[in-house]
């Protein structure tokens, strides 16, 4: 077999996928895929999906290694979950903005000032924070976790916008955080309007970490993991995608006979993984994620319970 060192070979695609998948046999690997990534990552995939699914399937799987194929905090979440299996992630820049948007020096800090609120925290989190909440949660069952807690008061962190979304919903005081993902906080509502006048016919799904204007003038509020769904169901030919831009891809290849259109933006750091890195990721054990335990045994109590809320 070819020993692939570098970032760019020349290997042609199928060829590095035909590597990939002989790798993973090799090693009982399973390769989880994030909406986000690119179409050509589809095609390694075991599973692809939002990141409540993800976390699921990191928690379910029996095989001996866990590629992932998304950004750090899902791969943490899959270490926390099978402590005892190897989790790669085929490039360490792949993080996410959101989740560096709260530290524990805050969070302790937002906790004194409010002793009688529970801790919520996105997945989109690194793990020390995770470590220090009640409970996890993602955009497809933020409202449903909220809502399951047995308290008036809430500290929903990173992100505001879904935070904001979350307090519409739920008659619990929901003390927002002031984080943001700059992939949909940059979306604007005006310009979205202009756009839909091409598609007069269209519906407008947004990702509930978009701005609340744009939310108020979307037809439909979901994760990524809910897109497709509501595309099957409703009535509408044509959709418009408004999160991360790699969504649209896959909406067209699991719903073929819809249209849809991109009102997106492109998140680098989804973006970092490759086929030449998978690859390399399989062969070099590369890179190797480690939570320190005492943090993962706490975070994995705020990622359980939720998994547990959401079945
Ligand atoms: P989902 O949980 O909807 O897949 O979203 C993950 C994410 O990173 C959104 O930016
Ligand atoms: Fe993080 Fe935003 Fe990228 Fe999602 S789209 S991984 S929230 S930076």
């Amino acid at each position: 077999m070819k020993k692939v060192n570098d970032n760019k070979t020349n290997l042609s695609n199928e060829k590095l996928i035909e590597l990939i998948l002989e790798l993973k046999k090799k090693r009982n690997a399973v390769i989880l895929v994030h909406n986000y990534q690119s179409p050509e990552i589809y095609k390694v995939a075991d599973f692809m999906g939002d990141s409540l699914g993800l976390s699921v399937k990191a928690s379910e799987t029996d095989a001996d290694v866990i590629v992932f194929c998304g950004v750090s905090f899902m791969a943490e979440t899959a270490k926390i979950l099978s402590p005892q299996k190897t989790v790669l992630l085929p490039n360490m820049e792949a993080g996410c903005a959101l989740a560096d948007m709260a530290t524990v020096e805050k969070l302790k800090k937002v906790k004194k000032a409010h002793p009688d609120a529970k801790v919520v925290s996105y997945v989109n989190t690194n793990a020390d924070v995770k470590a220090m909440s009640d409970i996890c949660c993602t955009s497809a069952n933020a409202v449903k976790i909220v809502n399951s807690l047995d308290c008036d008061k809430v500290i929903f962190l990173p992100d505001k916008n879904l935070g904001r979304y979350v307090s519409k919903h739920t008659d619990k005081e929901i003390i927002l955080w002031d984080g943001y993902c700059f992939v949909h906080e940059k979306l604007d509502s005006k310009v979205l309007l202009d756009f839909q006048k091409k598609y007069p016919d269209s519906k407008i799904i947004a990702h509930p970490e978009c701005k609340d204007e744009l939310l108020e003038v979307s037809d439909h509020i979901c994760g990524t993991g809910g897109m497709a769904k509501f595309a099957k169901s409703d009535g509408s030919k044509d959709f418009i995608i408004v999160t991360e831009c790699g969504m649209t891809d896959k909406l067209r290849e699991d719903v073929p006979q819809k249209n849809f259109h991109s009102f997106c933006n492109i998140c680098p750091f989804m973006k970092f993984t490759t086929l030449e890195l998978i690859v390399k990721s399989l062969t070099l054990n590369q890179h190797e994620i480690v939570v320190p335990k005492d943090i993962a045994d706490k975070a994995r109590i705020a990622i359980q319970r939720m998994i547990d809320v959401s079945k």
